[in-house]
């Protein structure tokens, strides 16, 4: 296979903030790949939140680090050109990829670096492969992190109450499914229309609407205190008087996926005061490994991501703007071949 060269379509913006009217159409050389990385070719990327929150400007000046910028983290395509030095890789090789904070996944080829990029089997098409590097390990991550093993339930670890907010979202969703094949008891979070997603294909036991009372004090129906908490909700919502009511009295921990300054200083008090109930930050870097774990979960259909809804690469800046929305059920996905 010869390796491509001339141009291509790509996705970009080119100053902070403009939301989806900031996303321009573009042709762009075909990136090559350096030492260490390999050439995509792109046939699908999911849109994370992070993705338009680095549009607003959140983490400036650092990213994006220069204009224009082509988002797009996670990566899912087919190989066309490996770097010096890639033997793990060879054209043809079908792959995700996971490239924070490069971006490139809005374009029709992109480069990664082969240290976090694994092969993605038959089974899990691209859809499915572009939605899991940041949301599905974050949701491995973040239980982990929380104490929640995933072993097989029928292992001797004890199994664990678990509260999953916005379990409807992009972390969440994945977060659920991760905590029940744990064996799990898991309580959920989300919107009145996603009640019977969030207990019928997630599989959680049981499932309280945000906008209600118990919803916001996150009481259990079945009078359940939690052990762990995956914090996927928006982090302001939530004060942690709640969180310390809902937790188990012998103690518990809470993930905040959405860490603000005050969530560092809650838990540096909490650390110092020896605290039974904490408030853990986590901020998430995939690993070859966990990208490798999640994919053989959905290779063996233990696993599934959920999509909302999928957009060509020429319609890219209506799934920004419903990954923007905040109401997502699932993830957003850009498929390159898409239909118009
Ligand atoms: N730390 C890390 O490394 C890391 C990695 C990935 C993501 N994140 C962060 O994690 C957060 C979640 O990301 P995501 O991709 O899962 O978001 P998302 O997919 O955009 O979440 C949307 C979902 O959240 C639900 N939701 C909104 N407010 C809620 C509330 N108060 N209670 C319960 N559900 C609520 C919505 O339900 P309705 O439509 O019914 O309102 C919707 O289904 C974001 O802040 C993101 O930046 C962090």
């Amino acid at each position: 296979m010869a390796a491509p060269t001339g141009t291509m379509r790509a996705v970009q913006y080119d100053r902070y903030g403009g939301g989806a009217q900031g996303l321009k159409h573009v042709e762009v050389p075909i990136p090559s790949p350096k030492k260490g990385e390999v050439l995509i070719r792109m046939e699908a990327t999911s849109i994370n939140q992070v993705d338009w929150k680095f549009q607003k400007g959140v983490a400036r000046p650092v990213m994006p680090r220069k204009f224009p910028f082509v988002s797009g983290f996670d990566l899912a395509g087919e190989v066309v050109e490996v770097g010096a030095g890639v033997t793990e890789f060879k054209a043809g090789d079908k792959v995700i990829a996971f490239n924070f904070p490069k971006g490139g996944g809005l374009a029709e080829y992109a480069v990664a670096s082969a240290s976090l990029t694994v092969a993605r089997p038959p089974e899990v098409s691209a859809a499915q492969g572009a939605c899991l590097p940041m949301a599905a390990v974050t949701a491995l991550r973040s239980l982990q992190a929380a104490g929640v093993t995933l072993d097989d339930p029928a292992a001797a670890s004890p199994r664990k109450n678990v509260l999953v907010t916005a379990a409807s979202g992009g972390v969440g969703h994945f977060a659920v499914q991760l905590a029940r094949l744990g064996g799990h008891r898991v309580t959920a979070t989300c919107g009145a229309r996603n009640l019977g997603l969030v207990r019928d294909k997630l599989g959680a036991d049981e499932a309280l609407d945000y906008g209600t009372h118990e919803g916001a004090a996150l009481r259990s129906p079945s009078g359940r205190k939690y052990d762990a908490v995956v914090h996927c909700a928006p982090a302001a919502g939530v004060p942690w008087s709640v969180f310390r009511r809902a937790l188990a009295d012998a103690g518990g921990k809470v993930v905040d996926i959405t860490p603000g300054f005050a969530a560092f200083v809650t838990a540096i008090l909490q650390m110092a005061t020896f605290s039974k109930k904490r408030l853990v930050p986590l901020i998430v870097t995939p690993t070859k490994e966990d990208m490798e774990l999640v994919v053989d979960l959905v290779k063996q259909g233990r696993l599934a991501a959920v999509i909302d809804s999928s957009y060509p690469l020429s319609r890219a800046q209506e799934g920004w703007a419903r990954s923007m929305s905040g109401h997502a059920t699932g993830k957003v996905v850009v498929e390159m071949g898409g239909s118009e």
